[in-house]
């Protein structure tokens, strides 16, 4: 185990922002997170748990020490009749382990392909994509506690997920590093279609029989068609969250625009895309200079190189404050802003 200091965080977020670290370590087993949590300096400063940096925002250097999650390793724990049980280590890449599902036939992680970061950060807000949130196919994860080292699992129920949420966020937000997390995958494939764009895309790809791997590829074509790659330009993705509404606000903006998209919750809310209030607002394609909203998805902030998390979150500020204005709605950021 080593610990360095000064270490760039450039190169570990999507966002490509420069900012240091004071402490940085990487683990790869839980002996040695372990023996890292009972070290003086991990007892004694802030700690930010990193896995691939693709949803955070770095706002000023990081006065802590970093612990990078490298715990690799995915394996066929048990299966039944029906499902495969299948554990990945907290650090392997999300979309390598989608692609080895589908590989293996092991079905439902399909529809989750191309979303960048690593299995460890799946849980902490229940990434979900074109109809699929990992909370559909989730079984467990084991953690350790940040605090005095004890290991705990926590079930589906226990994680509490929602809508981008799950307990880590909340009532436990700061207390655990996830391990490792088991996915409950179908043997028999159960096919996600209905999402968006998602029939028209398998349309053009003329297929007889569908399977999980054609899925896969609907969603990288679409998710390439319009999504940032964080290679190319700095982001995060979605920067805020789709905010669910009473109906009368919804019905109070139809008024004004008759097409306006709302995907009703229950009786009384509905879900408004952020990305079509941002738009309508103005912002879409904005171009600040060294950063701007992404002129194919309004609410996706990017770095075009060198903008500082400050200048990115002043942006978004301004973004809530004109929604607000417009709509009266409060939006709410995805990204965690450190
Ligand atoms: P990080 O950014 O490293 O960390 C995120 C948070 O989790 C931080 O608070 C961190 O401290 C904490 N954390 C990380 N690992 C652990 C751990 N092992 N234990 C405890 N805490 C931990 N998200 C979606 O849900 N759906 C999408 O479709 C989607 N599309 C995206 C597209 C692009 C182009 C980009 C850049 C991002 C997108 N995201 C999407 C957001 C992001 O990819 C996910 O939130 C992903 O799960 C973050 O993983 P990460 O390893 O990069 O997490
Ligand atoms: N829209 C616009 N203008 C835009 C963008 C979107 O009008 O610039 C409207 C359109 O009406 C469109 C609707 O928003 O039909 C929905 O757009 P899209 O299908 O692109 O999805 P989204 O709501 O913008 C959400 C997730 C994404 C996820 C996609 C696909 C959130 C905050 N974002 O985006 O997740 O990939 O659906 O399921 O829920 C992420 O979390 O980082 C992320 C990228």
């Amino acid at each position: 185990m080593t610990i360095q200091e000064n270490i760039s965080l450039r190169n570990y977020n999507t966002f490509g922002i420069e900012a240091s670290a004071k402490y940085f370590s990487a683990f790869q087993d839980i002996d040695s997170l372990s023996e890292l949590l009972r070290t003086d300096i991990c007892k004694r400063n802030p700690r930010l748990v990193l896995g691939g940096g693709s949803n955070m925002l770095l706002t000023k250097n990081f006065h802590g020490i970093v612990l990078k999650n490298e715990i690799h390793g995915i394996l066929l724990k048990e299966e039944d009749e029906m499902h495969y049980y299948v554990t990945a280590g907290g650090g392997e890449v999300w979309h390598q382990f989608v692609l080895f599902c589908i590989e293996h036939q092991y079905a439902g992680l399909e529809n989750l392909s191309l979303i960048p970061g690593c299995v460890g950060a799946s849980p902490m807000q229940n990434i979900g994509a074109y109809g699929v949130e990992i909370k559909d196919v989730f079984h467990s994860l084991e953690a350790i506690n940040i605090h005095d080292g004890t290991l705990r699992s926590f079930g589906l129920e226990e994680c509490e997920f929602g809508y981008r949420e799950s307990i880590f966020k909340r009532k436990e937000k700061d207390n655990w590093i996830i391990l490792n997390v088991t996915f409950r995958l179908n043997k028999r494939p159960v096919l996600h279609t209905g999402y968006g764009s998602i029939e028209e895309e398998l349309d053009k790809m003329n297929l007889d029989n569908i399977t999980i791997r054609d899925i896969s590829r609907a969603v990288i074509n679409i998710r390439s068609s319009k999504l940032p790659d964080p290679s190319k330009i700095g982001n995060a993705g979605s920067f805020f969250k789709n905010p669910v509404v009473p109906l009368e606000v919804y019905r109070n903006i139809q008024f004004h625009h008759n097409n306006a998209p709302g995907y009703p919750v229950n009786e009384h809310e509905v879900k408004v895309p952020a990305g079509w209030l941002i738009e309508k607002a103005g912002w879409k394609g904005k171009n600040m200079g060294r950063y701007g909203v992404h002129d194919k998805q309004a609410l996706v902030l990017v770095n075009y190189g060198g903008a500082t998390g400050h200048e990115i979150y002043q942006l978004s500020t301004m973004i809530i404050d004109d929604v607000r204005s417009k709509f009266n709605i409060e939006l709410e950021r995805e990204v965690n802003i450190i």
